[in-house]
């Protein structure tokens, strides 16, 4: 079976999770299209280079290499901040759309997660997920996992800098963040992520027995 599955949502909306738990359930492989954004943000940061170049950016993204993004480099708060920035870049997402697709392409399919999936870079997917959940929520579960590890963190910045985020991706005129029309909406406000992986595999489900 071919099966590609496409899930969108907010930072901290539980997507990344999700997606993990989906990918092993049903055997196929994964990409959080975050990372490769994150790789470009941090490939520029670490060379010292501005965010606002187009050319270097796109030229960045052109060499990123999705097999080789390693997850723990990249999960750094200001990484995600740049990340979102450059990601307004029409030829810095041209460059990563195109290999994500390639990733999508894969014989026996692929879950892919970000912000752009359903709508620009798999928009046939046969299932597609928009998973949300209330800033506030998002804000009290990124405040909870970074206390789990051992950190320290404030609640009301986590809700603002949450709150920014979503503006610049839900704002950009080039693929912004919205559900695509034929998407499954998840609102996991009120949900474990259990719930929230019973209530996905009932929709992949029913699309799977089709294929
Ligand atoms: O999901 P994340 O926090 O790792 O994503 C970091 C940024 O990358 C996000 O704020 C916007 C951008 N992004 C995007 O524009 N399109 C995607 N498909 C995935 C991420």
């Amino acid at each position: 079976m071919r099966l590609v599955i496409a899930i969108d949502g907010p930072a901290a909306s539980g997507k990344g999770t999700l997606s993990q738990k989906i990918a092993a359930h049903y055997g196929l492989k994964h990409l959080d299209t975050g990372l490769s954004y994150r790789a470009v943000a941090k490939a520029l940061l670490d060379k010292g280079l501005t965010l606002d170049d187009e050319d270097i950016a796109a030229q960045t993204a052109k060499a990123v290499d999705l097999g080789a993004m390693k997850r723990e480099e990249l999960a750094v708060h200001a990484i995600g901040e740049a990340a979102s920035k450059i990601a307004v870049m029409p030829r810095v997402r041209q460059a990563l759309v195109e290999k994500q697709r390639e990733f999508a392409s894969l014989a026996g399919g692929a879950v892919l997660d970000g912000r752009d999936i359903g709508t620009v870079v798999c928009p046939d997917a046969p299932v597609k997920l928009y998973v949300s959940a209330s800033p506030e929520v998002r804000a009290k579960r990124r405040f909870h996992e970074i206390l789990a590890r051992g950190n320290e963190a404030d609640e009301a910045q986590i809700l603002a800098d949450i709150k920014v985020r979503d503006e610049r991706d839900m704002g950009r005129s080039d693929s912004p963040l919205k559900p695509a029309k034929d998407a499954h909406l998840l609102d996991t406000s009120k949900m474990t992520i259990e719930a929230a992986f019973e209530a996905a595999k009932n929709i992949i489900d029913v699309v799977a027995i089709k294929n």
